[in-house]
């Protein structure tokens, strides 16, 4: 069964491990940590029983919100497990009061804006050569909601 709660301590090298996997400017472990004690962060994780399975990181200002990283393991994917995270987080953000939440994904994810399509972002700019290694356009999302 597939539980969903907020980023521990000791989730925080598995966290780092699965930026390391899969991206290619990955946050460091010390910068996920930082994150617990940021009053303006919120980090979700999902596990499979006591299998790490995915997660998901944000900062919000006032009643707009950033998500800034959404991963799940390679084997463990096209089961929902994304979309529960993301649920799960606008869940937390609407009791916070935030109202929308954007973030940005490169411009080749395909996998990820079927994703987010799906969820009910829209796309709302276009970064031209906003990412690194490889050098990309990011698309600007965003999802609105009524508190
Ligand atoms: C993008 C990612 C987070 C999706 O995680 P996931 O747990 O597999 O996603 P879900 O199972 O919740 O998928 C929900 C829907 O998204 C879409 N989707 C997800 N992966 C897809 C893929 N590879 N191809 C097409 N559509 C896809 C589908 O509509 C899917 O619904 P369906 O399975 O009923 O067809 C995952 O592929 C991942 O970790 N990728 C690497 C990291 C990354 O790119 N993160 C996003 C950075 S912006």
């Amino acid at each position: 069964m597939i539980t969903v709660r907020a980023m521990q301590p000791e989730d925080v090298a598995l966290v780092a491990a699965l930026e390391e996997e899969c991206f290619s400017m990955p946050w460091p472990e010390e910068a996920v940590a930082l994150e617990l004690s940021n009053p303006l962060s919120c980090w979700l994780v999902a596990y499979d029983g006591q299998e790490f399975a995915g997660y998901v990181g944000s900062q919000a200002v006032l009643d707009e919100a950033d998500m800034m990283n959404l991963a799940v393991k390679p084997g463990y994917r096209r089961r929902g497990i994304a979309g529960a995270l993301v649920g799960a987080l606008a869940e937390k953000l609407k009791e916070k009061g935030v109202r929308c939440l954007t973030l940005e994904v490169r411009a080749s994810n395909e996998s990820a804006i079927a994703l987010y399509e799906k969820l009910g972002f829209c796309q709302v700019g276009r970064r031209p050569r906003y990412y690194q290694k490889p050098r990309e356009d990011a698309l600007i999302l965003r999802k609105e909601w009524s508190v």
